[in-house]
């Protein structure tokens, strides 16, 4: 038994919502004190233990998980962690392994749990470059897709779930 609170960052990037959501998920399932962050508003990194989360844009992490990667190399890689993309590409196993990869490879250090999550598109919200450059990206994988919703909360919630055994 533990008897010391640890301190627990989830720390995400969102364009449109979905992996905030997710985020914010994963963080009631959390056992600790838990802050649910937008990469932007971290300010520090004493935390015992950090998720990490973006979405996959193009076949990259949003740059400003990126950045916040890079910025925080070097205490980053000595960290407790864990992370997680949000994809809409995710039926087959090459394509979540590739997505996933596309962030642990700029992740320093070792991470306990990596998980892929479906996200959802709503077109309506999309600025036009966003729209060609679904459509042409749609193309690129032989598949139609309008707005659509694939979020599976109780899937996100075991994996916050899961992630206490580590934290
Ligand atoms: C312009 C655009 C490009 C996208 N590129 C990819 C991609 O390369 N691979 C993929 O699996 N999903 C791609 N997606 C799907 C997003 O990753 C998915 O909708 C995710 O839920 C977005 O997360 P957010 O709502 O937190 O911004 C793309 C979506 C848009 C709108």
């Amino acid at each position: 038994m533990r008897n010391v609170t640890s301190d627990v960052l989830v720390a995400y990037a969102s364009k449109h919502g979905s992996t905030e959501k997710i985020a914010q998920w994963i963080g009631k399932e959390i056992r600790g004190n838990v802050d649910v962050l937008n990469v932007n508003n971290v300010h520090n990194l004493n935390y015992d233990y950090i998720i990490l989360g973006t979405p996959i844009y193009e076949h990259e992490p949003l740059p400003e998980m990126s950045n916040f990667i890079t910025r925080n190399r070097n205490e980053l890689e000595n960290k407790n962690k864990s992370v997680f993309v949000v994809s809409s590409d995710n039926e087959e196993k090459s394509k979540r392994e590739m997505n996933i990869e596309a962030f642990t490879d700029i992740i320093p250090g070792q991470i306990n749990q990596t998980a892929v999550f479906a996200g959802e598109i709503d077109n309506s919200e999309l600025s036009s470059n966003e729209l060609q450059s679904v459509e042409s990206y749609m193309n690129s994988i032989s598949k139609l897709m309008g707005s659509y919703s694939k979020l599976n909360e109780k899937k996100c919630r075991e994996y916050g779930k899961s992630l206490n055994r580590f934290i």
